[in-house]
């Protein structure tokens, strides 16, 4: 009996180590192949894919006065995030920009200066960004290339401050 079970071990072991090679190899290691670049790095993995379905983008004006009342306190209006004076359309992803919810700082306004540092703190959401260092515009310009993947562009804001109304907006 005893030697019955070695002699299975010994046929079984090898076959077990070539069962899992085989699965190791066939299994997904890289991203696919199709996202860009910018998308492969850091936390941007785990965030919602770009969309393939987004509307030709619209031209509307806004004032910063008028883009509060798109901040998510009332549900029968949409959300808008504006970055660099572009103004996006995220009332689908009121689970973060609802009242209440992590990423609400952004929502009724412009908030590029905030974007750029990574920074979450109400003062820091504000539209002029111009004496952001040139890593944190990079981050800026990061987000707006993000939102321009995922979110419909419904208009632009027509009063940004003048040291950043000047600027390119890539
Ligand atoms: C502990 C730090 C943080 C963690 C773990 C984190 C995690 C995440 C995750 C998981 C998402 C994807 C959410 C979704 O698609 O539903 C996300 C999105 C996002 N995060 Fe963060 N985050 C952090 C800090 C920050 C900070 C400091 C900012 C400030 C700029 C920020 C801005 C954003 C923005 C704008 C989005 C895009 C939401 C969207 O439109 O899909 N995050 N974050």
């Amino acid at each position: 009996m005893f030697l019955v079970v070695i002699y299975g071990l010994v046929l079984a072991l090898p076959l077990l180590y070539l069962v899992q090679r085989r699965a190791l190899s066939q299994s997904p290691q890289s991203p696919p192949v199709d996202s860009p670049p910018e998308e492969k790095k850091s936390l941007k993995t785990i965030m919602q894919p770009p969309r393939d379905d987004l509307d030709p983008p619209k031209d509307d004006p806004f004032t910063l006065d008028e883009l509060k009342q798109f901040d998510g306190s009332d549900n029968s209006k949409p959300i808008y995030v504006s970055i660099k004076g572009t103004i996006f359309d995220v009332t689908r992803k009121s689970d973060v920009y609802g009242p209440g919810k992590s990423y609400n700082i952004f929502a009724g306004k412009d908030g590029s200066k905030g974007l750029g540092m990574s920074s979450l703190k109400p003062e820091d959401a504000v539209p002029d960004y111009s004496d952001l260092p040139e890593n944190e515009k990079n981050v800026l310009n990061d987000w707006f290339l993000f939102f321009q993947k995922r979110y419909n562009i419904i208009g632009r804001v027509t009063d940004m401050p003048t040291s950043v109304s000047n600027l390119a907006n890539l």
